[in-house]
Parts: structure tokens; sequence; C-alpha cells
């Protein structure tokens, strides 16, 4: 490959430390994202998929491996990304728009300038009309929304995502996941998405990678060839059905 990846993680391991008790999380796990590409990492509950992210992030250090960010070696420096962690963090003492726009305000942007960004976008992520809601106002899906908002406010083109939709209802979930498709088409982010649905991964990516059960490895790494734009009809076709046998029996070794 000539082009530089925008992402590189290159043989990551990782352990937690609990009191005396030392815990093996990640093991020789490499992976990539390329410029523009959406990628996911699908695995077990508990097999480090979220300790990936922070690492990617440079919030947490590896015991071994590197991290490259556009071809930089950036490994345990935290990093201006769109990270988003596993539970939304909406600041429930602030308004929506207030949650929003704090990547605006930390970078010293002004209340009003702030505002109207805020208020632009507010349309493209189904929160129009919400700006002064407080998050216990909102749906769980707004709250998403808002959340991915405030992630895609981040002046990176690189977005870490861990599990957006997992707390939500089947429905709103399928909603989301095309809308969520919608707004990368739109800003054609390099994105690396976390989940353990095994259609989502499919559905949305470029590419997928399976890691193992704790202590987290790679498993296998899958290109899912699927026409671009997607709606809910490719479920159902052979392509898609063979793509989740794959999947399924990586995940079951
Ligand atoms: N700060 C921490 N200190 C100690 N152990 C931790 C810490 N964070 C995570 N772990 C442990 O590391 C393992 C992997 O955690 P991680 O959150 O990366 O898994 P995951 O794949 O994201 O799981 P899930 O799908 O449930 O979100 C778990 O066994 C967890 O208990
Ligand atoms: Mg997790």
């Amino acid at each position: 490959m000539n082009e530089i990846e925008k992402l590189k993680l290159e043989k990551i391991s990782s352990t937690y430390y609990s009191g005396e008790k030392r815990l093996s999380v990640l093991e020789n796990v490499s992976l990539h994202v390329c410029p523009g590409e959406f990628v996911s990492v699908l695995g077990p509950s508990g097999s480090g998929k979220s300790t990936i992210l922070k690492i990617a992030a440079g919030l947490l250090k590896p015991d071994s491996g590197k991290v490259w960010i556009d071809g930089e070696n950036v490994t345990g420096l935290p990093q201006l990304v769109g990270y988003m962690p596993q539970q939304d963090l909406l600041f429930p003492w602030k308004t929506m728009w207030q949650n929003a726009a704090l990547p605006l305000l930390a970078s010293g942007v002004s209340k009003k300038e702030a505002f109207d960004h805020v208020a632009e976008m507010l349309p493209l992520f189904g929160l129009k009309g919400f700006a002064d809601y407080y998050p216990y106002q909102l749906s769980g899906g707004m709250r998403q929304r808002a959340a991915l908002l405030r992630t895609m406010l981040i002046d990176s083109n690189l977005m870490l995502l861990d599990e957006p939709f997992a707390a939500l209802d089947a429905l709103t979930r399928e909603q989301m996941q095309d809308w969520l498709l919608g707004i990368w088409g739109n800003f054609r982010r390099s994105v690396l998405f976390v989940t353990h649905s095994i259609d989502e991964a499919i559905y949305l990516s470029d590419r997928v990678y399976v890691i193992t059960e704790r202590p987290g490895k790679n498993a296998i790494e899958q290109n899912i060839e699927l026409e671009r734009p997607r709606n809910k009809r490719i479920l159902t076709t052979r392509d898609f059905t063979f793509y989740k046998k794959i999947l399924i029996n990586a995940l079951a070794n």
C-alpha cells in the first residue's frame, strides 16, 4: 500500500494491574484504518475493544507495540481525535447545544460562533428545535446523536466510536446506522468503530477485524465488498449472509 494509513496499531499488547492482580487484555493486536475508510472491530465482551480505542486515542500507553497517526508515532500521547467513549458522556447540567459545543468552546471559539455552528448542524443530526433541552429531556437516540455531533465537532478527521448504538432498541439502532452512514458519506472521516453486533459491523464497514476472547488477539480481517450507498435490503442478500457466516465462525473459534 502506498497511501499512509490514517491510523495504524502495530502489535499492541496491554495489561491492566489491579492491586496484585495482573490482567493481560491485548496480545499483539495490529490493525489499520486508511483515509476515509470505515473499519470495525468486532469481538466478545471483555476482549479488549474499548482498550484498543483508548490506546488509539493515546489515553492509555500499551506495554508494547506502536500507534501511528498519519505516519507519526504517537504511542501513549493523547491525540486530538474524535473519540466517543462507550457511555455517552453528556453533562446533565448542560443543555444539548452546550454539550455539543464543548470542543468548539475548548478551542477558543466564541460562544456566539459556537452556538451558530452547532445550530447549523442540528437538522443533520435530527436535533433541530432541541438546542435548549437538557440530556434527560432527550430520547436515547437523540442523546447518542448529540454525543456524535460533539464528536464530529472535534477538529480531527479520525473518529473512534465505541459501541455508540449498543444501548438503543433494535429499530432505533437500525435507523441510527443508516443515519451514521449518511453522515459518514457527507464528511468522509476515517472511522474505527467498535461493536459486538455482527450485522452492524458488516452493514457499516469497509473492513472488519475480529478479535478473540481475552486476551484479545487478531482472529481475522475481512474486507466487506458490498456496494455503497447501502440500505437494509442488503441484509437478506447472499453476499451479506456470506460475510455473516465468516464472522460467526471467526467469533466461535
Ligand atoms: N481500568 C481498568 N483496570 C483494570 N481492568 C480493566 C480496566 N479497564 C478494563 N479492564 C479489564 O480489561 C478487560 C477488557 O476490557 P474492555 O473494556 O477493553 O473490553 P471490551 O471488549 O470493550 O468489552 P465490552 O464489549 O463489554 O465493552 C476486561 O476484563 C476489563 O475488566
Ligand atoms: Mg467496551
